[in-house]
């Protein structure tokens, strides 16, 4: 297992490329499943949650190959409908290959995801979707499993606007008899890229990125060429890291129509934030001012922001109330942050900051993805000798080398094995 070993206290200094968007990239090669021939998909970043779906699709009989910064798929010879939960359990977005299975081959069998650190997570309103639209659906020792002729279009509504639970109906109805409304659906970029691949596929939707998507189902759909937009939860956490460090860096390959809510924050907070031609340069200011924030849907701040915000807002100047209201229990990274100076005390799902001038060096261990990018952030202005983080695979299912984009800026951080 490895670990992130970092010396803090360099600014970062220098540009940095963002990769693919893990969660675009994710559905997006599911959706690859919904129709034979070659698909060929670029901007795919190099992470463990892609390595863990191409898995999963690969032991159904899916083809990969990747030439020329290309992952080509093809799904000509699917044999097995089966997602196993020993795969599953490392990935939540798993289910993500449940609506495109049913919609083409009219059954699947994927394990439940369960729960996770960050909350029970469940996947109740997917299933309930998929049922509106004729499926047949039973949950056995630990599995879905999901039986349908063709599925047909209806309308529905979402209790609560769900990601995956919107791309999984995407993907399940633009195959579907007749047209599909979703409601109150969600409006994340991510969805509106695996729309954009979806019509590039020839599927007939229109009103994804706001709330109300129509789909009108279409008879056949053909191999296309896509490229996954970037990743704006890594574009937003080299922000952060720009800001925290006091330093400045320029971002490319990212944009700022994802980041509006965090570009707003980070600007009151002091940063300085210019436009360029493909992202942004970011300097940081020499004294943090303290915000509140509050996660939201998109367009309101993301959730998965929020722990890399906090580890900003444990070095301001004052006190800063952070509200998660899109996950429950999603502050298990505030133990350890508080492992490294920061004063944090929680309230159900509020989180009140004293902003600290400095931090200290500790060993920390990772809980999930986002908590590690913000124990790293922390560790970068931590003071006192090496912060070393834990149980970093975390880190490696969502952030493509992380530890060398940072170095790269000039911190002191590299891995080591443990
Ligand atoms: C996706 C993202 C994740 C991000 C999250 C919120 C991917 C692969 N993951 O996760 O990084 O943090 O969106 O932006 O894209 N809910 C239910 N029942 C359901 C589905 C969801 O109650 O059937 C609840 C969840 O518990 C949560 C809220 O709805 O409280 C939103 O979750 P959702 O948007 O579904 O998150 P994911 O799609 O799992």
């Amino acid at each position: 297992m490895d670990k992130i070993v970092i010396e803090g206290g360099m600014p970062l200094k220098g540009s940095v490329r963002i990769s693919g968007s893990k969660n675009a990239a994710l559905p997006i090669i599911t959706a690859c499943l919904l129709t034979g021939g070659w698909h060929k998909l670029s901007n795919i970043p190099r992470l463990k949650d892609i390595e863990t779906v191409k898995s999963i699709m690969s032991k159904m009989g899916v083809h990969f190959r990747e030439e020329a910064g290309y992952l080509e798929v093809n799904s000509d010879n699917l044999r097995d409908f089966e997602a196993p939960y020993d795969l599953v359990k490392t990935m939540r977005a798993s289910i993500l290959l449940l609506g495109p299975i049913l919609a083409r081959y009219g059954k699947a069998r994927i394990s439940l995801p369960g729960g996770c650190a960050i909350g029970a997570r469940p996947v109740n309103l997917h299933l309930k979707a998929l049922t509106e639209m004729g499926a047949v659906i039973e949950l056995d020792h630990g599995y879905i499993n999901a039986y349908a002729g063709k599925l047909r279009g209806c309308e529905i509504f979402f209790d609560i606007p769900t990601v995956t639970g919107t791309e999984n109906l995407l993907m399940a109805a633009v195959t579907a008899r007749g047209k599909t409304v979703l409601r109150n659906a969600a409006k994340e970029p991510e969805v509106k890229d695996l729309a954009s691949m979806l019509r590039a596929m020839g599927a007939d939707i229109e009103g994804d990125g706001t709330d109300t998507i129509v789909i009108n189902g279409v008879d056949n759909l053909r191999p296309a060429e896509y490229s996954v937009m970037p990743d704006r939860i890594e574009a937003g956490t080299f922000m952060i890291a720009g800001v925290i460090t006091r330093g400045e860096i320029e971002i490319h390959n990212c944009c700022s129509e994802h980041l509006g809510a965090l570009i707003e924050k980070l600007e009151s907070a002091g940063a300085f934030m210019r436009l360029t031609s493909d992202g942004f340069l970011v300097k940081g200011p020499d004294v943090i001012e303290s915000v509140d924030i509050r996660t939201m849907p998109f367009p309101g701040f993301p959730t998965d922001l929020q722990a890399q915000f906090m580890a900003l807002m444990s070095v301001a100047s004052g006190w800063s109330m952070i509200r998660e209201s899109v996950f429950e229990n999603r502050f298990i990274h505030v133990s350890e942050l508080r492992r490294l100076g920061a004063e944090i005390d929680i309230n159900g799902n509020q989180a009140l900051i004293k902003g600290k001038e400095s931090l200290f060096s500790a060993p920390v261990m990772a809980t999930d993805l986002r908590a590690s990018a913000s124990l790293i952030l922390a560790g970068l202005v931590a003071e006192g000798g090496r912060t070393e983080v834990h149980r970093i695979y975390h880190l490696d299912r969502g952030y493509e080398a992380l530890e060398k984009k940072f170095a790269s800026l000039g911190a002191s951080i590299w891995r080591e094995k443990v």
